[in-house]
């Protein structure tokens, strides 16, 4: 036992004088470790010589010793990190290479969204949002489209149970704002429209539309076409060459759809615009009964409306060839335009 005293109180004296952290763990494993000369010399303790007290009274006053050790190392450890040299506030390395930041990104049709909103703005539109679950009236009877009309079957419907459908354009914001302002009035509606469509690569149950309409005094087909090149011109940042074709939707007379000369082949023809042109904006004169719906005299007032396909604007603006990607939720479609901004 004498021994054993002996040498923890060496132990002792050694972790006062150890100068670093490594010297102190050395004094720490040379003591106390597994191998170490405490736990030597214990187990060549003869313990059959001894009687039940004495063993008690040996293992008490060996842990009591080997506590005071681990107590002093400790000690001289806190002494240790105490004393080392301390980083200065003024000890900056300006060299040092910087932590990289990620910046976030918006998506492809908000940044399309955002310059459409832009651009008219710019002429003067007003932009208002409508909402996304909407009613029968103003999706569909408000435009002409009664309950038993075969254009119903155009835009296979997402229905809720408390009869309230997902819009399935962003024409059911017509009505409601022409009730809601009256005339005359240029404002657009861009957002989220929903059909039950198989998905495709060009067909997606969920997609973007930017609609606007203008009503005014003495407006024609002359005006649409004007904003309609005027639009597209400042989004391709080029001249553009478009053409109208007749196209049906009940609430507008007459109504077309508007085409782009092919910005990939000139016109010429490609995998993409197949003929040289790009059906981009349905559009028309809102129809007299859409007028009178909104609580317009048509007598008085015309006016021309359009729904442009936002999400394939961004498609076409980007080159994204699928519109799966745009729905998909995968950051690196993202990350891809992140320095647009
Ligand atoms: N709402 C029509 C659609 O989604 C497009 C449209 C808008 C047509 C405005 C004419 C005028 O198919």
């Amino acid at each position: 036992m004498q021994e054993i005293k002996e040498k923890l109180l060496q132990a002792i004296e050694a972790a006062k004088s150890a100068k670093s952290a490594d010297a102190l763990e050395k004094v720490r494993i040379d003591f106390l470790g597994r191998k170490g000369m405490i736990t030597t010399l214990a187990k060549n303790v003869d313990f059959s010589k001894m009687s039940v007290e004495e063993k008690k009274s040996f293992g008490s006053r060996l842990n009591e010793l080997k506590n005071l050790a681990t107590e002093s190392l400790a000690a001289a450890n806190a002494a240790i990190q105490e004393s080392a040299p301390r980083r200065k506030a003024n000890d900056l390395d300006l060299t040092a290479p910087g932590k990289g930041r990620r910046f976030g990104a918006l998506h492809p049709i908000t940044l399309a969204q955002m310059e459409l909103e832009d651009i008219f703005q710019g002429m003067g539109f007003s932009v208002l949002y409508g909402p996304e679950v909407e009613s029968e009236y103003f999706c569909f009877e408000a435009l002409n489209i009664p309950h038993d009309h075969p254009a119903r079957d155009m835009q296979d419907t997402f229905w809720l149970k408390n009869q309230l459908i997902l819009r399935t354009h962003t024409s059911a914001n017509q009505v409601r704002t022409l009730k809601r302002f009256g005339a005359p009035i240029r404002a657009i509606f861009p957002g989220r429209c929903f059909r039950y469509e198989s998905v495709d690569p060009s067909h997606e149950n969920t997609f973007y539309q930017c609609e606007g309409l203008v009503v005014d005094k003495d407006i024609s087909v002359a005006n649409l076409i004007a904003v309609m090149r005027t639009i597209l011109s400042q989004v391709f940042r080029r001249d553009v060459k478009v053409r109208l074709r007749p196209g049906y939707f009940p609430f507008v007379e007459p109504g077309f759809e508007l085409d782009l000369n092919c910005l990939l082949c000139g016109g010429k023809g490609c995998p993409t615009c197949g003929d040289g042109w790009i059906e981009l904006i349905p559009c028309g004169l809102i129809h007299p009964e859409v007028l009178r719906h909104g609580g317009i005299d048509p007598r008085e007032y015309s006016g021309f409306a359009f729904g442009v396909g936002l999400t394939r604007l961004a498609m076409m603006k980007y080159g994204v060839k699928d519109i799966r990607y745009l729905n998909c939720g995968d950051l690196r479609v993202n990350e891809q335009f992140s320095t647009l901004l």
